[in-house]
């Protein structure tokens, strides 16, 4: 292709977002199946799986309070589902086949019925076969907006993703290799925005955005750096902070999400701010942001919310450890390697019986030097200490990154009776076992 036509295939990328927004009593439809998606740097468009057509799929907007419906159309050739990730539902809305609901079958449709209790910043994706159906593309931002509107200027979602892509320009077909399960599963070559490669954001002197950085990934764990912009953290994994903090780095693993808060400066005309992927040794570019030559617009000056409901480390101070989950591989399983919590392979599963209410705390303790973002499906929890050590952090929590030998205690308080997923969300490390589950009931069971 003619570097202009490329270019102009760039621009209709760039622009061409498809937000869905929720209203009551429409039913929203994601419809997943092959489509295609054109990457810059390849001649044709790479086939994918997406929801409607789409990479990713449908950001969904819907406002707190609102309970909206969403039908999933399965045309693909095997059965899937939707997880909607940190989001508060009832269980049997939780999209786990073979825990919460039956399979979607080729050809199949599911209603998911959700209700928006907490404003935040969420993200959809299947919960069968992950490794390869999100490697192939399916997921999508689902963001909960409150009912008291904040003047950012701009309040953009950034799903980031990484593709492991061939030189063909065909995603690379083998899922849960040798390779991926003795590692961190797997890590691609090619990560994006929105579905772009490196993009370009544009600002106005003295706008002031709000950023919502999803790690949609595989199993690539970000730190992003944002070179010359001063952040302020507004959110972590949907729910706003207690206390509004300075930016200076987060392990964004798979599956989180922190919102942020940028101001650009006012003298800041003309510049470009490179945001990149830290993490490991090697840092990429990310994204850029390019304030235009345009005179200053005023900055709004108000106060993003911090969290009512927040988890008072108090509550869990005479708690003692109710479940340690030990993490590390065993021989065994449908790969051969195994992923363990307390060396049992999902579905043979060392679960967690708990009480509807009741503070409890759990330790993920890694025995292996690999990494797992353990999250915690129905209900947000606070990490208490790490690697024995009081650490009490100013947020909660879906998903935590354990990295090598780490350990770290959380709290928790179960307000969902229900059977909910604990696992690791790198894919290929749930598909190998690493899964397994918190049941809530009202009363103890005997
Ligand atoms: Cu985002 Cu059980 O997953
Ligand atoms: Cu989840
Ligand atoms: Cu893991």
């Amino acid at each position: 292709m003619k570097i202009i036509a490329k270019m102009i295939v760039l621009l209709i990328i760039i622009g061409f977002s498809t937000p869905i927004s929720a209203v009551s009593g429409q039913k929203l439809n994601l419809t997943a199946k092959k489509s295609s998606h054109q990457f810059p740097f390849f001649d044709a468009p790479t086939p994918v799986w997406a929801y409607n057509g789409s990479i990713p799929g449908p950001t969904i907007r819907g406002q707190e309070g609102q309970i909206i419906e969403v039908e999933l159309i399965n045309n693909l050739d095997e059965p899937s589902s939707i997880h909607w990730h940190g989001l508060i539902v009832d269980n049997a809305m939780d999209g786990v086949p073979g825990v919460t609901q039956d399979p979607v079958k080729p050809g199949e449709r599911f209603n998911y019925r959700l209700k928006l209790q907490n404003a935040g910043t969420y993200w959809y994706h299947p919960h069968l076969n992950g490794s390869e159906q999100l490697g192939r593309g399916l997921k999508g931002a689902l963001i909960v907006e409150s009912d008291e509107k904040l003047p950012w200027s701009q309040d953009i979602v950034w799903l980031i993703d990484d593709w492991f892509l061939e030189k063909t320009g065909s995603i690379y077909p083998r899922f849960n290799t040798g390779h991926d399960l003795m590692h961190d599963g797997r890590w691609g070559n090619v990560v994006t925005i929105n579905g772009n490669f490196q993009p370009a954001f544009s600002v106005s002197p003295g706008e002031r955005i709000r950023i919502r950085l999803i790690n949609g990934a595989n199993a690539r764990v970000l730190m992003p750096v944002f070179n010359g912009i001063d952040a302020k953290v507004i959110a972590v994994d949907g729910k706003p902070v207690s206390q509004i903090f300075r930016y200076e780095g987060f392990d964004l693993a798979p599956g989180n999400r922190i919102d942020l808060d940028i101001v650009i400066p006012t003298e800041a005309h003309g510049q470009t701010y490179i945001v990149e992927g830290g993490f490991t040794r090697n840092r990429f570019p990310l994204a850029s942001i390019k304030v235009e030559e345009v005179p200053s617009v005023q900055t709004p000056v108000f106060d993003p919310p911090t969290a009512e409901d927040f988890l008072p480390a108090e509550v869990f101070a005479s708690v003692a450890p109710f479940k340690t989950w030990e993490l590390d591989a065993i021989r065994g399983g449908k790969y051969g390697i195994g992923w363990a919590m307390n060396r049992l392979l999902w579905p043979n599963s060392d679960n967690a019986d708990i009480r509807l209410g009741q503070p409890q705390k759990i330790v993920f303790k890694n025995n292996s030097s690999r990494l797992h973002p353990m999250h915690i499906h129905g209900t947000f929890f606070r990490v208490l200490e790490r690697n024995g050590k009081p650490d009490i952090e100013p947020f909660t929590r879906d998903t935590v990154l354990l990295g090598a030998r780490e350990s770290v205690v959380i709290g928790l308080v179960p307000t969902e009776p229900g059977i909910w997923m604990s696992h690791c969300h790198i894919q290929s490390h749930a598909e190998a076992g690493m899964m397994t589950t918190v049941n809530v009931t009202p009363q103890n069971r005997n």
